[in-house]
């Protein structure tokens, strides 16, 4: 979810609309705000994405230049405007981001007292607790201090109060939140980007903090109430729109921003010249750690997954790569003076910061591999290294996952070279192979007709198999992934040799098998593989180079030609040949490839 609050001069409905517009990518079930109208809270709510708030709004105006506004994920109820933010008595109304995780006791015990709730949201015990110590006579400053005590969980609130028109608090734990310092007016939102129109000058909060502002300035205090400082920075980040261009999706543009967003992001690590990695300075040193951990979300788990592959052979760096929401529960026994990389586009995804967290406390210096350089995990590990993809609007993510690819590239040649397992003309050849990337990027895009072609085919299957053999292997799990997320056509992912042991038992001439399967050791384990498919009436759709064409048409339905490279670049090629395969597809089935339903671009949940 995202959230977003204003105590300003101006009309504030126009302004948080502005700012949600910029946070939709945490979620678009729906949408809401809420302002005080002559001291009183008045709000309006709208089931689904903002556009339908933007309507009631038409409607409906708001005025009133102090409020706030949230667009949801959904956690605890459906995605109702019942349900919808704020949610608010007569006294308070309240966004929130997050889940505070005592709520079903807060609530016995609210009702017990006889409050009566109006939604399933957790969301609505803290507004109930709120009015309740408001009721009891507590000032806005002393009940808003006091409830937050009560709540446990990881989340970010903001609220306003009946009678102080000019008045607004904001509390973070967990969740990341911000306040923006604008002339007589102030912000808080869920990140710089939602406040960048209305105001560069940022401070963030830390975690426990929370702050009461009006419209000349903000105070802060820590989780124990003392008053504390908290540094103003100027941000980065544009306040300009992000737009579609000429293209029909956000995705479509995205996809054909590769081969500029892979050149920026290896043009900053490596030195075409001197044809040598450049990496920034990093919190360890790769040659003395004994293990690495890696640990992301979705598609940038997938990144992590490929990077193990090159990290183990270039660096023979042993490498633990896991989805944060497991290894945050699993334990994992961290060796003395190890060291782990965290992958996330956003750098605010709640899984991965409480792996951040258990790694740093485990001992381990944490490097994160993101894209939004003020993002709570680019400030809160020991390093960050950046991906420069731009921001990426569409959910699914594209050119953001490459970027990831095309990092995790570069760190595998650094390590290798720290680790003397590369010698500097080993280096070289690697690091030429990867400046080549960008323009064969660029010839995958110019498949865009017969991969239109294939997504025909594929649109029309009920279940699709992926598979792929060594580092080929995590891009036919993002290939499924992909095809799941914004077609909702059922996909899996296999290692090739692992299909046996299962997923044959699913081949039949109506699922689809599509093949990555580049030229080069593995190649000829992975086209029996793939002929084990073909002898059961399996339909092989293979992804290959000038010299897989030939063996694998003997058998293969389709194959598809894409340019011939090495093991660095062949999962990025394949990564976009199916990301645009999975667009296509959607595009075909008429589903919302932007914004795909129930999936949000952020998740700052757990
Ligand atoms: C969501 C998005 C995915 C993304 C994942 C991790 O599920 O839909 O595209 O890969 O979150 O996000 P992060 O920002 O950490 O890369």
């Amino acid at each position: 979810c995202g959230i977003v609050g204003v105590v300003g001069k101006a009309d504030a409905a126009p302004l948080l609309l502005e700012a949600l517009r910029r946070l939709e990518y945490r979620g678009y079930d729906s949408a809401g705000i809420a302002t005080l109208v002559d001291g009183h809270v008045e709000r309006r709510r709208a089931e689904g994405k903002l556009g339908n708030l933007a309507a009631v709004l038409e409607r409906e105006p708001l005025s009133g230049t102090t409020g706030i506004g949230h667009t949801r994920w959904a956690t605890h109820g459906a995605p109702t405007e019942r349900n919808a933010h704020p949610h608010g008595t007569r006294r308070v109304s309240v966004v929130h981001n997050g889940i505070i995780e005592n709520h079903a006791e807060l609530r016995a015990e609210l009702e017990a007292k006889g409050a009566v709730f109006e939604t399933e949201t957790d969301t609505e015990t803290f507004v109930r607790l709120l009015d309740d110590l408001l009721a009891q006579g507590l000032a806005p400053q002393a009940a808003f201090s006091a409830a937050l005590k009560r709540v446990h969980g990881a989340f970010a609130l903001a609220a306003v109060f009946t009678g102080h028109p000019k008045l607004l608090m904001a509390a973070r734990q967990g969740a990341p939140l911000a306040v923006g310092f604008g002339e007589g007016e102030m912000f808080v939102g869920s990140d710089a980007l939602a406040l960048a129109p209305l105001t560069r000058r940022i401070a963030y909060l830390d975690e426990g903090d929370w702050a009461v502002l009006d419209t000349d300035g903000a105070a802060f205090f820590d989780a124990r109430d003392r008053s504390v400082e908290r540094q103003v920075v100027v941000t980065a980040v544009s306040g300009a729109a992000v737009g579609k261009g000429n293209y029909r999706h956000f995705m479509e543009k995205e996809l054909h921003e590769h081969p500029a967003v892979l050149g920026d992001t290896l043009r900053q690590y490596l030195d075409p010249k001197t044809l040598e990695v450049r990496l920034p300075r990093l919190p360890f040193d790769p040659a003395r750690i004994p293990r690495l951990t890696i640990s992301a979300c979705g598609s940038a788990f997938l990144a992590g997954a490929v990077g193990r592959y090159w990290i183990e052979q270039l660096a023979r760096l042993p490498v633990d790569a896991d989805v944060a929401s497991e290894l945050r529960y699993r334990n994992p026994p961290l060796v003395e003076g190890g060291a782990a990389i965290l992958i996330s586009q956003s750098g605010e995804t709640a899984d991965n910061m409480a792996a951040l967290k258990l790694l740093r406390q485990g001992g381990q210096k944490v490097l994160s591999v993101v894209n939004v350089p003020e993002s709570s995990m680019a400030r809160e590990s020991d390093g960050a290294v950046l991906t420069v993809a731009g921001p990426e609007i569409g959910v699914a993510s594209t050119k953001a996952f490459t970027a990831q690819l095309a990092v995790m590239a570069c760190l595998a040649i650094g390590f290798g070279r720290s680790r003397r397992e590369l010698s500097t003309i080993d280096e070289g050849r690697l690091t030429q192979a990867l400046l080549e990337v960008p323009g064969n990027a660029a010839l995958v895009l110019e498949k865009d007709a017969q991969i239109r072609e294939l997504a025909a085919e594929v649109a029309k299957a009920r279940d699709v198999l992926f598979l792929g053999r060594g580092s080929l292997y995590p891009i036919a799990l993002e290939g499924a992934l992909k095809l799941k997320e914004i077609s909702y056509i059922h996909a899996e992912g296999y290692a090739a040799g692992e299909m046996k042991h299962g997923p044959i038992a699913l081949i039949d001439n109506l699922v689809p098998v599509i093949a990555l399967c580049p030229t080069g050791p593995l190649f000829e384990k992975t086209a029996s593989n793939l002929q084990e498919a073909a002898a059961r009436g399996g339909r092989i759709m293979a992804f290959t180079d000038a010299d897989g064409v030939g063996p694998l048409s003997r058998f293969a339905e389709r194959v598809i030609e894409l340019p011939k490279v090495g093991d660095l670049s062949a999962p990025i090629l394949h990564a976009i040949a199916v990301q645009l395969l999975a667009y296509h597809v959607a595009v075909l089935k008429g589903t919302d490839v932007d914004q795909p339903r129930n999936l949000a671009k952020s998740v700052t949940v757990e």
